[in-house]
């Protein structure tokens, strides 16, 4: 993969931030999605790769644009999986809340575990504690281990858990070990980051949620040095025949890193919509501009590029509100 590319696609997390950040706190996360996905499918158009959306915005015959085997990108080469998230938090978005970002990760074709649209489990850390930790150890094993390795103590450990009744028993066991608890109401592939950055002081991201956002969040750990771990959770025996026809014979199987990011490369980028821990949101300026904080990043090098850009916005943008 072009090293390049790392820094061109932080234009289309940018368009899809800029586009649906004018939706912040208007109570229609659909309209929000739609922004930022429109935004984010028309600066595909420009950007050099060969690219194929392997996680998307859904199948061929239920989203118009980003859907699954959509092709992307301008050039014949490299040849790229790409997964994306437009608007990573479509409630917080709607809502006004924080931690809402434009996400996308690149792969070379065939790495990436083409994740359907159903819930995983997940379990993250930092570089420190990768390799130390798996998905099936009691969470006060983990904790303790993190606990070492962190080089703090068990009550100064912080655990992120999406608040969901699901994790109740998640949040007790925490809890019971006398570690710290920071539930969030949605966004968690900021959350399995946020345990490879130690100014964030987060220490475990565990919990189920979306599939797709396990492999996003796996791609930029990769780029991280940190660890994810999951299992699909099929709820059905059509979601059960989706697992099989990805190849995953188990579909409860673990997966490890490689079977979610396969190989030593990998892109991550994303912009902030609304603020929180990781980037700023976008913040709309006087004479129609605007300012973005974006992370890039790249698993070959292991390089990590926060991107701040103010942005001159068209006159008769995609913007309009409807
Ligand atoms: P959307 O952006 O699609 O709304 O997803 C937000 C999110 O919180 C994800 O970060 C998380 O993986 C998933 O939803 C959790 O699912 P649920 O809301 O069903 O518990």
């Amino acid at each position: 993969m072009d090293r390049e590319l790392a820094m061109e696609v932080v234009r289309v997390t940018e368009a899809a931030a800029l586009a649906c950040g004018r939706w912040l706190g208007r109570g229609k996360k659909i309209e929000a999605d739609e922004a930022a996905t429109s935004a984010m499918r028309a600066m595909f158009d420009s950007v050099n790769m060969n690219g194929t959306v392997v996680i998307g915005e859904g199948e061929m015959d239920e989203a118009p644009m980003l859907y699954i085997g959509e092709k992307l990108g301008c050039t014949q080469t490299p040849e790229v999986d790409v997964a994306v998230d437009p608007l990573e938090g479509t409630n917080l978005v709607a809502k006004g809340y924080g931690n809402a970002m434009a996400v996308l990760a690149i792969s070379d074709r065939g790495n990436m575990l083409h994740a359907p649209d159903m819930y995983m489990e997940k379990i993250a850390v930092g570089p420190r504690a990768a390799g130390k930790i798996h998905i099936d150890d009691p969470l006060e094993y983990t904790l303790k281990t993190l606990a070492v390795v962190n080089q703090k103590n068990i009550s100064d450990l912080t655990v992120m858990i999406l608040e969901r009744e699901r994790h109740n028993h998640i949040i007790e066991a925490v809890r019971n070990a006398g570690a710290r608890v920071r539930l969030f109401g949605d966004g968690d592939v900021s959350a399995a980051i946020n345990t490879a950055l130690d100014e964030t002081g987060i220490d475990l991201y565990v919990g189920t949620g979306g599939a797709p956002e396990g492999v996003i969040a796996a791609a930029a750990l990769k780029c991280l040095g940190g660890e994810m771990q999951a299992r699909l959770v099929p709820e059905d025996d059509e979601e059960v025949k989706r697992c099989k026809e990805m190849g995953l014979s188990d579909p409860r199987q673990v997966l490890y890193m490689d079977d979610l990011v396969k190989g030593d490369d990998a892109i991550f980028a994303a912009t902030g919509v609304t603020d929180g821990e990781l980037l700023r949101g976008v913040r709309y300026l006087s004479n129609d501009r605007a300012e973005t904080e974006s992370i890039v990043m790249r698993a070959k090098t292991g390089t990590t590029r926060f991107i701040k850009a103010t942005h001159n916005l068209p006159n008769k943008p995609h913007l309009v509100m409807k």
